[in-house]
């Protein structure tokens, strides 16, 4: 629990800063100075510290990048961790740019994943290619697909981010008749100070209000009640019944009261805020052989301490966060 009496349940763990992609609101086209492999934690390192977080009440794992398929055997790292739900972890999921689901579906499937997020800006092809840098959407389509035939990754997540000036309404109405074609529960994401190149200004944002004006118009939407106070997506379903659309508004409607996570770096730093300006390191505690119960100490005088919300910048509506979005973990 934290000091303002949140219970924190979700943990996200960035297991790579690197990724096979270049969004031009993440990283350069040149990608950023990667973390030497040294720093980074071993599969080892994070199921032992995964392993403690299950025991101090965290319940929803989410391992992220950068992109996390690009870490060596990702379904191995799967493997370790599954075992957890008897310890009270209730979901095992990733994030992903879907690029090599094609070939991971199946076994990430069978080493204990029960969810996942895959990231898609866009159905138009040559969109795809300026927004990631790469020519692959016909290679995440196929990704989507093949989660398909594994029942036991469900709900199957499409994340959009959008920005004004690149999202066009076509884009927006090709992504919600995904949703209603496809097994998908697609969720547009506004676009939040956390790029890179310092881009991020506040009128490139389009607010999940925006968005859904635009869906309701050519399909009707109805507002699901009831969600998990703690989640972030305000979820609709199409009143003709044909599946639901989710929108998550953390600079419209900051959910910062009900947040229940926290993060944890590729190299081992605890973030409680995805704009925190400081962390905790754990790495080197945890490297210099730390007890079990020196480690949850730590872990619980950093989560008591996690921020409010987010501090008002000059200008910005956000505060900028000190590291940018793939070392973080989306
Ligand atoms: N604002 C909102 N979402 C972002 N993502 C990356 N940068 C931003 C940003 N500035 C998303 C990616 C992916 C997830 C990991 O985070 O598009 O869906
Ligand atoms: Fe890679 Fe995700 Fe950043 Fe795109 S947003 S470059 S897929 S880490």
């Amino acid at each position: 629990m934290d000091g303002f009496g949140r219970i924190i349940r979700n943990l996200r763990v960035s297991i790579t800063d690197r990724c096979n992609f270049r969004c031009t609101y993440c990283m350069p086209a040149e990608g950023l100075d990667w973390l030497p492999k040294t720093q980074i934690l071993t599969y080892e390192e994070i199921q032992r510290l995964v392993q403690l977080f299950v025991r101090l009440g965290i319940e929803e794992i989410r391992l992220t990048g950068g992109e996390p398929t690009v870490r060596k055997d990702l379904p191995s790292l799967i493997r370790l961790l599954a075992p957890l739900q008897s310890e009270g972890m209730k979901s095992l999921s990733i994030t992903t740019n879907g690029i090599l689901l094609d070939k991971l579906a199946g076994p990430l499937a069978e080493a204990g994943l029960t969810r996942i997020n895959v990231s898609l800006d866009t159905l138009d092809p040559d969109k795809f290619h300026q927004i990631t840098r790469r020519r692959a959407l016909d290679q995440v389509m196929s990704g989507l697909e093949a989660l398909e035939r594994y029942p036991s990754i469900r709900p199957i997540k499409v994340n959009v981010v959008a920005i004004r000036g690149f999202t066009t309404e076509t884009d927006v109405l090709a992504l919600a008749e995904l949703a209603r074609r496809k097994p998908y529960s697609v969720r547009f994401i506004e676009y939040m100070p956390l790029d890179a190149d310092g881009n991020w200004q506040s009128d490139l944002v389009m607010s999940g209000e925006e968005l859904r004006q635009i869906i309701d118009r050519k399909w009707p939407l109805d507002r699901v009640a009831g969600i998990d106070p703690s989640s972030t997506s305000v979820v609709y379903r199409f009143a003709d019944g044909r599946g639901e659309m989710g929108f998550i508004n953390p600079v419209t409607e900051p959910f910062c009261a009900t947040c229940d996570r926290i993060r944890l770096t590729a190299d081992g730093q605890l973030r409680t805020c995805l704009f925190s300006i400081d962390e905790t390191d754990l790495k080197t505690p945890l490297r210099e052989g730390a007890s079990d119960a020196e480690m949850e100490s730590i872990v619980r005088a950093a989560v008591w301490l996690k921020e409010k919300k987010h501090k008002i910048n000059e200008g910005d509506a956000f505060q900028r966060a000190s590291r940018s979005m793939s070392q973080i973990g989306g």
